[in-house]
């Protein structure tokens, strides 16, 4: 069986440290198992002159399950391997817009890029939509999104995005550094200022060509200023693809209500938004989310979206995404599945 290399990008073993190679391993295999139908071997890490690599067999990787792999978050070059040299392969990203996108903006309680596009990875890949990875126009929902992380690295897959965030300042700092941005980079758009069902809303068209602008294509984009538990009001429901979020952590950010009281408990947060970001899903699309396991387990959280309708996904893969943040945090991610695709 052909052997291929991946080597890691520099910045994924700074933000992750000992867990880089252990949570590339488990985006591989959930790439392998949802959209490569199985085709990659077990990957496994392995040390060629002075750097590790993840080294993986396949079986004839096509230019497709190339293009696939090209958009794992932490991939940094990728090489065929053979009698222990090293053949780099062109890498194809879906990347639609420059990197600053996402690493402009800089505040305390921001998702990691890396990690919020190996949540987006993995959920995208769990979706009745997965084939459809390279050529569909996703819909992406960040119901907690703070100031866009998640809503950048959709726009940047050239995906539609849309947010809800109950923090006015994250709203008010997001909609600020979106227009600004896509002024800067001179990119054809409008923007559109309002309110939804009393709530706050912006929303971009955003043109990826000035061609395509003119006869009607865009990207778009939204955000509401309102609670979480209102996501399925301000959106149509059965709207989106998948929903992504990284769950306030009950240390630094505490979780919100509908008026913006303060609750120490992002877990009965979780257990009320289930149904709600469920609404929001078409029947087939994937809940992605990412929590602190200090604050719950693993399976209360995996319960909480299963009494929301929502099927957790549970094969091996999907076991090993738990990391180290820091002291205080201990993360792990957990994908469900709304059925009926
Ligand atoms: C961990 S942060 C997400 C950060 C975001 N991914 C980013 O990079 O900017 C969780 C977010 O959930 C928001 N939040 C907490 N409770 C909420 C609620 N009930 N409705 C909407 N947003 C809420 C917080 O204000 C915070 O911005």
């Amino acid at each position: 069986m052909p052997e291929y290399a991946l080597l890691v990008s520099p910045s994924t073993n700074r933000v992750y440290s000992d867990a880089a190679a252990g949570l590339t391993l488990a985006e591989l295999a959930v790439f392998g198992e949802r959209v490569l139908g199985g085709a990659l071997g077990t990957p496994r890490v392995e040390r060629m002159g002075s750097v590790e690599y993840l080294a993986f067999g396949a079986e004839g990787l096509g230019e497709r399950a190339l293009a696939v792999l090209s958009n794992l978050s932490s991939a940094f070059a990728l090489f065929a391997l053979a009698d222990g040299r090293l053949r780099p392969l062109e890498l194809r990203r879906l990347d639609r817009f420059d990197s600053d996108l996402l690493t402009i903006q800089r505040y305390a309680g921001k998702t990691n890029e890396t990690f919020t596009k190996l949540l987006l990875n993995v959920t995208l890949a769990s979706s009745a939509f997965a084939p459809e990875l390279l050529e569909r126009t996703f819909t992406v929902l960040d119901p907690l999104c703070g100031r866009g992380t998640t809503l950048n690295q959709a726009l940047m897959y050239g995906f539609d995005a849309a947010g809800v965030e109950i923090d006015g300042k994250d709203f008010d700092a997001y909609a600020a550094f979106i227009k600004r941005w896509v002024k800067d980079k001179r990119l054809k758009h409008r923007v559109h200022v309002g309110h939804v069902k009393g709530h706050r809303r912006i929303a971009l068209d955003i043109g990826l060509d000035k061609a395509g602008f003119r006869q009607g294509k865009a990207l778009h984009l939204a955000v509401v200023n309102a609670s979480t538990l209102e996501s399925a009001e301000v959106y149509p429901p059965r709207s989106f693809d998948v929903v992504v979020a990284d769950a306030p952590y009950g240390v630094k950010h505490a979780s919100a209500g509908p008026r913006g009281e303060l609750s120490r408990s992002p877990l009965e947060l979780l257990k009320e938004a289930a149904p709600v970001w469920r609404e929001a899903l078409r029947p087939g699309g994937a809940l992605g989310i990412a929590w602190n396991v200090r604050v719950a387990r693993r399976e209360v959280v995996a319960e909480a979206l299963a009494q929301g309708g929502l099927e957790p996904c549970d094969s091996p893969p999907y076991r090993r995404f738990q990391h180290r943040v820091d002291q205080a945090i201990l993360r792990d991610v957990v994908v469900a599945r709304r059925p009926g695709a």
